[in-house]
């Protein structure tokens, strides 16, 4: 059978199952260039990564989360340096919006050095655990971690809650949110509506559509002329990411990560310092057992405490030493330098991580979903490609609208009612 006729009956199947049945980029016409041939496995894998965006609904946890007021609040105290004590520090000091909510830095300063390099705040919102060895079980207590820090903000209740009161227009901001004004409420209450406010503004942080999107999407409806234009190198590195890479198995589905954690064998060492050694997950599971603001605690607004499940479940355990959070990889062009130590400044130093793995570096009890790939030159290059097409069309974003917020009235209507109205 002619490559051409085979083709048509291939097209012929796919419109008649009204799915994709076929390896589209594996059949060529006759007098085209051969290109890199997907299976049906391989496709099923592919078309498992999307689509993006992913469907979302507001945190049960969080009883402000998708609240417009409380997103407009979070927003202006994300960036507001009088949270700090000091009055010198704010969140958006290391998550800077143009470094695609990191800061490009290995690892940075609030008062001090913090032990960690800064993820990005994108998606956060499709994120189970929160911090890289999964400190917190939602997003609104992660974010009251670094104001009471004192690397970071080194703040305290008192001070956000005095901070609150004192300042009309966030008082007035914060009972269009909660329904209470701030000073009918005691210090801890303040503090946790301020991280519930700080959440609900970063879950608006979403990453945009990707090559990779328009490649996956055309595979699903059987578009081959728009699959034709994703590039043949990234094609190729695709094809090792869900292959012999074996990526695929932890950095997994639309967000390209299971959401859990594993010990891959980067530095378990703070500084390359043998006393100072960062337990990851272990570490992360006992930290998360003893907060009062954990998801078992007084302040989960979910009242079936079906949300606290997990939590139930989580024990340190010895494996979890060294294992830390499997990373999104969307945008991941813009998330350098890698890893929790930040010790890989570019996603070649990650590739050869991965291909010339340590084993002896991997945890004693063992991944073995890990073993060094020995990838060659062009391989790397093709892997580093691939992931190079999980970038955003559209360099580093902005949040679209100027940071700039109509004065807050109660009672009336305002215009900051408008402000983030879809
Ligand atoms: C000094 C730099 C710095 C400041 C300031 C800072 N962060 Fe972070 N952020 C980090 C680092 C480092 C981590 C990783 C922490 C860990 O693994 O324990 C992190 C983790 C996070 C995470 C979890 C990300 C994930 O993948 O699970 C969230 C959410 C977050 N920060 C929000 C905030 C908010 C909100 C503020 C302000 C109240 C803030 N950060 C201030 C550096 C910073
Ligand atoms: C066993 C699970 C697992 C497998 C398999 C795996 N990864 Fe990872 N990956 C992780 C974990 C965990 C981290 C974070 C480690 C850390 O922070 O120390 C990570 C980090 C990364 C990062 C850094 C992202 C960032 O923002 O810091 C990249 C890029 C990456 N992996 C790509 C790959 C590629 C490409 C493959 C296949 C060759 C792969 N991974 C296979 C679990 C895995």
């Amino acid at each position: 059978m002619k490559k051409s006729r085979a083709w048509k009956v291939l097209w012929g199947g796919v419109l008649t199952a009204g799915v994709c049945v076929s390896s589209l980029i594996g059949v060529t016409q006759a007098n085209e260039p051969r290109v890199v041939e997907f299976t049906q496995a391989e496709i099923s894998r592919i078309l498992s990564h999307g689509p993006w965006p992913m469907s979302w609904t507001p945190d049960v946890t969080n009883r402000v989360s998708g609240n417009t007021h409380a997103v407009d609040l979070g927003e202006r105290l994300f960036f507001d340096e009088k949270l700090s004590v000091k009055e010198n520090v704010s969140c958006g000091t290391c998550h800077i919006a143009e470094y695609n909510w990191t800061d490009g830095v290995k690892r940075n300063k609030g008062q001090a050095m913090v032990d960690r390099n800064t993820p990005t705040l994108m998606n956060m919102r499709h994120h189970r655990w929160f911090a890289l060895d999964g400190a917190a079980d939602s997003l609104w207590a992660q974010s009251m971690r670094p104001i009471v820090d004192p690397r970071e903000l080194a703040s305290n209740a008192a001070h956000v809650a005095q901070y609150l009161r004192r300042d009309a227009d966030l008082s007035c901001r914060y009972e269009k949110t909660f329904g209470v004004s701030p000073a009918k409420q005691d210090d801890e209450a303040v503090l946790v509506g301020v991280g519930k406010v700080m959440a609900a503004f970063q879950e608006t942080l979403v990453t945009e559509f990707t090559p990779f999107d328009t490649f996956r999407d055309a595979l699903a409806r059987g578009d081959r002329a728009t699959a034709a234009l994703y590039p043949r190198e990234a094609r190729r590195g695709l094809k090792i990411f869900i292959g012999k890479g074996n990526c695929s198995t932890c950095h997994t589905g639309p967000m390209f990560t299971n959401g859990e954690f594993h010990d891959i064998g980067v530095s378990h060492f703070i500084d390359g310092d043998s006393k100072k050694v960062d337990g990851g997950r272990h570490d992360g599971i006992k930290k998360l057992t003893a907060s009062k603001f954990n998801l078992l605690g007084p302040y989960n607004d979910d009242a079936t405490r079906a949300s606290a499940t997990k939590t139930t479940h989580v024990k340190p355990e010895h494996r979890n030493f060294g294992e830390f959070k499997v990373p999104s990889l969307r945008n991941v062009g813009y998330t350098g330098p890698y890893m929790h130590s930040g010790e890989m400044l570019s996603l070649n130093d990650v590739v050869r991580h991965y291909s010339e793995l340590n084993v002896d570096r991997l945890h004693a009890d063992g991944e073995s979903l890990l073993k060094p790939l020995k990838l060659t030159a062009q391989e790397s290059a093709d892997l580093v490609a691939f992931l190079q097409t999980l970038n955003m069309d559209r360099a580093p974003p902005w949040r679209g609208k100027e940071y700039a917020h109509p004065p807050c009235l109660l009672g009336a209507k305002s215009a900051a009612d408008a402000h983030y109205a879809p």
